[in-house]
């Protein structure tokens, strides 16, 4: 049930941040996206890193990649697209070389994962299970890259599919597995409850939307792999409208919202759609430290409307009141009861 609205502040001292998400406890609602905070040591010089709820790694598969040719990135009009091909350093030298740093920094780590193939994303999950109890909380099945030949969103369009891969993943660690999903699809909800009816810890909406964009001189498109993935707040509606729809439907399911967060209210606008906690991307790429930025908004937000728990709203906005129609012919009609006299 959610609490009407409070009118009264409270003192920032009273906002209590911290959250659920499925089997975890974070200490607010806010975690670095994949892909745009690489593994978190590089954001260490910018920024505190500690005072992050956790983040999501950039896409691991079970060996390394080097990614698509350049150019793999454009500035659009409030967004980005991308075709970075989920470059990355595999596996094994993520959990050698990466995981002891965050690890030992004390965020909450989700591991962004994917395969080339089926049995590949079963094996990334399987070899990731080695993290378990050394740093790694999720595994986050990426089934939504629009960016690759083989895997990535190949996984994320069908529900049976989806369904399957995940139920395989599931069975290969005993990690929580939250399945990112993609905004390319006509029934959202589908996709969602078949991998949540396939033991899916949560799902995290929502990865980029498809895009182009084009070079008028030079007649080519400003990414070399012609389409990319759109993010940044271009895609917010459209992120918000998904993740509600996903909760209205699955009230039981834990979502972890993204897309176009810029700031608190961003942030609140998702947590009341139905997300328990949220990521920030592209933010990242104007300002390293946009997640702090964005959770210090939301605790200030939260003391000015009033809302002493992250739990009290999730999920909590409500439908317009419908008005009585305007009836324009009864506006202009002649008083009906004035004729008669
Ligand atoms: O191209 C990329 O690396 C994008 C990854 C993603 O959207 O998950």
């Amino acid at each position: 049930m959610s609490a009407p609205p409070r009118t009264a502040a409270l003192p920032r001292e009273r906002v209590d941040l911290r959250c659920g998400f499925g089997p975890l406890t974070l200490p607010h609602p806010i975690l670095a996206a994949s892909g745009c905070f690489a593994y978190g040591q590089q954001f260490a010089d910018f920024m505190d890193l500690r005072r992050l709820a956790g983040l999501s790694t950039k896409g691991i598969s079970p060996k390394p990649r080097f990614g698509n040719p350049l150019p793999r990135i454009c500035e659009t009009a409030s967004g980005m697209i991308n075709s970075i091909g989920l470059e990355n350093v595999g596996a094994e030298a993520f959990l050698r070389d990466k995981l002891p740093y965050l690890s030992a920094a004390g965020l909450s780590v989700w591991v962004n994962f994917f395969g080339e193939d089926f049995d590949g994303y079963v094996e990334c999950a399987r070899l990731l299970d080695a993290g378990r109890g050394h740093g790694i909380d999720v595994l986050e099945m990426n089934i939504s890259c629009p960016n690759i030949k083989k895997g990535g969103i190949e996984f994320g369009t069908v529900p049976e599919v989806a369904h399957r891969l995940t139920k395989a993943c599931v069975a290969a660690t005993s990690l929580p597995i939250v399945v990112k999903l993609t905004p390319n699809v006509s029934d959202v909800v589908a996709m969602a409850q078949a991998v949540a009816e396939a033991g899916a810890a949560g799902v995290s909406l929502i990865n980029t939307i498809t895009a182009m964009a084009i070079d008028v001189r030079t007649r080519r498109p400003r990414i070399a792999t012609t389409y990319g993935g759109l993010s940044g707040p271009a895609i917010k509606p459209v992120a918000l409208r998904m993740v509600h729809q996903v909760h209205r439907a699955l009230p039981q399911l834990p979502i972890c919202g993204m897309g176009g967060i810029l700031s608190g209210e961003d942030a609140l606008e998702f947590i009341m759609a139905g997300a328990s906690c949220v990521q920030v991307g592209t933010a990242n790429f104007a300002r390293p430290d946009a997640s702090l930025r964005v959770l210090d908004e939301l605790h200030a937000l939260m003391a000015e409307l009033g809302i002493a728990t992250v739990a009290e709203v999730v999920g909590c906005v409500q439908p317009i009141e419908p008005e009585t129609p305007w009836n324009p012919a009864a506006a202009s009609a002649p008083d009906a009861e004035a004729g008669k006299r």
